[in-house]
């Protein structure tokens, strides 16, 4: 008998302050009109001072587990796809399982920048499928606004905090990942990029001085590359799965730029009613991306049993990765579940003193 992956529930977590476009003209040579034409943007979420990639990842995990009716004893694996991790030693996603009460879950975190979520959500489906675990946890978390240069227009406006998380259940039930793509050129490497604080650069007062543990973009360059990319990525998870764009119910992109998205849409002549977008709110919040918006689109009645959703993300490496899954869970599952909610912290219009 195969044995699927459902996915059986799901959570996110955005920090309650919002930045504004225009906060950030407070900052640097910027305006709402700009940012909202050239990316879509119109606000972002920033993480306070004292919340951490970890609690981040823990607030999304719980609605996930809460939706699924699962105690975190029962977890298997917990997958963090960050590449804003708590610490460069140990694992955020070993922290995350204590936190939850995890006690016999395994941990590992995972780096494929944007793309993280769907490189989780392939190696998670693989665990449960090759009969190995039956309950994994993949979160796709990041507090990015701690790795922006505050003083770069060209980056600080683009990027937001937070967290989605899923709960893979081992089912023989049909439904689950029907096919997936994952990618990568490291010919991509000087075009997003943190330089300092690996092993070639490691941190010094110089590199502190010259702002190189902050992320540099060379924007244009990777727009036309994800342009390009996102779609050849559906087109593959597509091939994958024995589909085409026509037997897709709701695509959920990468929310990195409006623009990017829409060239998507128009080449493969995509609807917006089957385009799930949230990037207004909450900026390219990288391996969140796609999981935040997986969540908001369930929250939003935009899925339902048996429909097929295919997600695409494009980032940093480069990597890219596409995966389509059929839905199975009942969306009012989450609304139902004790404690569990679309965890959105009180909207607070003040600039971040984090940020500044
Ligand atoms: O998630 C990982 C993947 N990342 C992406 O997919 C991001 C892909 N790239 C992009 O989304 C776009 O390239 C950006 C939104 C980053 C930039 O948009 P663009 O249309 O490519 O603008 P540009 O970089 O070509 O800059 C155009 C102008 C420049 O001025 P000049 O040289 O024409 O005088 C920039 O200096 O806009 C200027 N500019 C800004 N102006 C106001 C750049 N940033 C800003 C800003 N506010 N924040």
């Amino acid at each position: 008998m195969t044995t699927n992956a459902l996915i059986t529930g799901w959570g996110m977590y955005a920090p309650s302050h919002v930045m504004t476009n225009d906060d950030l003209a407070k900052l640097v040579d910027t305006n709402d009109e700009w940012i909202v034409t050239r990316t879509g943007i119109r606000e972002r979420r920033i993480a306070a001072d004292d919340e951490t990639t970890t609690m981040l990842s823990v607030n999304a995990a719980r609605d996930a587990l809460a939706v699924a009716g699962l105690d975190p004893a029962e977890l298997d694996l917990v997958i963090v796809a960050t590449c804003t991790p708590d610490y460069p030693l140990p694992a955020t996603s070993v922290l995350v399982a204590s936190e939850l009460g995890a006690t016999r879950a395994a941990g590992f975190d995972l780096q494929a920048a944007c793309s993280g979520f769907l490189y989780g959500l392939a190696s998670g489906t693989s665990f449960v499928r090759s009969g190995m675990y039956r309950n994994v946890l993949v979160i796709g978390v990041e507090i990015l606004s701690r790795f922006l240069d505050w003083s770069d227009r060209s980056t600080c406006v683009l990027f937001g905090d937070g967290a989605g998380a899923v709960l893979l259940q081992a089912s023989d039930q049909p439904g689950g990942m029907l096919g997936f793509d994952l990618f990568s050129d490291g010919g991509g490497c000087e075009a997003i990029i943190v330089p300092a604080g690996g092993s070639i650069n490691p941190a010094s007062h110089a590199t502190v001085d010259a702002r190189q543990h902050t992320i540099k973009m060379l924007g244009s360059e990777v727009y036309k590359y994800a342009t390009r990319q996102m779609g050849e990525s559906a087109l593959a998870a597509l091939r994958s799965a024995g589909m085409t764009v026509d037997d897709v119910d709701q695509f959920v992109f990468h929310q990195a730029n409006l623009r990017i998205i829409h060239s998507v849409q128009k080449q493969f002549g995509i609807p917006d009613e089957k385009t799930f977008v949230n990037i207004e709110k909450y900026g390219n919040t990288s391996a969140a991306s796609v999981p935040m918006a997986l969540v908001e689109a369930i929250a939003s009645d935009r899925v339902k049993p048996g429909d097929r959703i295919l997600m695409v993300a494009f980032g940093a490496g480069y990597t890219a990765g596409g995966a389509v899954i059929e839905w199975t869970a009942d969306p009012s599952r989450a609304l139902l579940a004790p404690g569990s909610q679309t965890r959105l912290g009180e909207p607070q219009r003040t600039l971040a003193d984090a940020a500044v």
